[in-house]
């Protein structure tokens, strides 16, 4: 199975649900940008406060920090890893790029979750985390749309993009996600 990889989609697609799975299942290390930043906000840490108010607006916080946490954690892991909600815009994309490059590691596949905006928003709305308000939600699909859908290109182009209907029960989803990291 592929064991460097991307999880791309909306909010609500399921990309935490099945990164979590998925790594638990062949020993990846989950590495979510967003639980990274909600822990540092949790422990009241100076980064924390310095992106809490973003966070709950839905807005990206800035890329050289979330770089800075993703380089501090890929810098001393030479094995398999699963990024959930990095990179977000395209600047983190290659700024991806050149740390892996450095690294002399690469990307081996991209999984796009797809998923209706109606059952997203019943997700999320059902899952009621802080950010998980109508007016959020909504602003941060429109984030998604704009600054991170373009990546979706970015990765087709360099033939790394799979997609997977992220509808259904997440034992399914899952079965869908392992069958294209087969080959
Ligand atoms: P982040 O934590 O990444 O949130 P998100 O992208 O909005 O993703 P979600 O967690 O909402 O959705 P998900 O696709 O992971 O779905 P999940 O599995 O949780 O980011 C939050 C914020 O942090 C951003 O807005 C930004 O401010 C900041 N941030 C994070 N990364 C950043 C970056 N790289 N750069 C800049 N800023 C960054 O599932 C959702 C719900 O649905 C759950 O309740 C789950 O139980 C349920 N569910 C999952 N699968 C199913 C299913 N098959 N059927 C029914 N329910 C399901």
């Amino acid at each position: 199975m592929k064991q460097r990889l991307l999880f791309l989609g909306p909010p609500g697609a399921g990309k935490g649900t099945q990164a979590q799975r998925l790594a638990a299942s062949h020993g990846l290390l989950h590495l979510s940008t967003g639980d990274l930043l909600r822990a540092e906000v949790q422990a009241g840490s100076d980064l924390g406060h310095q992106v809490e108010a973003v966070m709950a607006s839905g807005e990206l916080v800035s890329d050289d920090l979330v770089l800075a946490i993703v380089r501090s954690r890929l810098e001393h892991h030479n094995q398999g890893w699963l990024l959930d909600g990095f990179p977000r815009n395209l600047a983190q994309a290659e700024a991806l790029d050149r740390l892996l490059a450095e690294l002399d590691q690469r990307i081996e596949r991209v999984v796009l979750l797809e998923l209706d905006d109606g059952l997203l928003i019943q997700r999320l709305l059902s899952r009621g985390r802080s950010d998980d308000n109508e007016q959020v939600i909504r602003h941060r699909l429109e984030v998604y749309r704009q600054q991170t859908a373009p990546l979706i290109a970015h990765y087709r182009d360099l033939a790394l993009l799979v997609s997977v209907d992220a509808a259904g029960s997440v034992e399914e989803i899952g079965e869908r996600i392992k069958a294209v990291l087969l080959d």
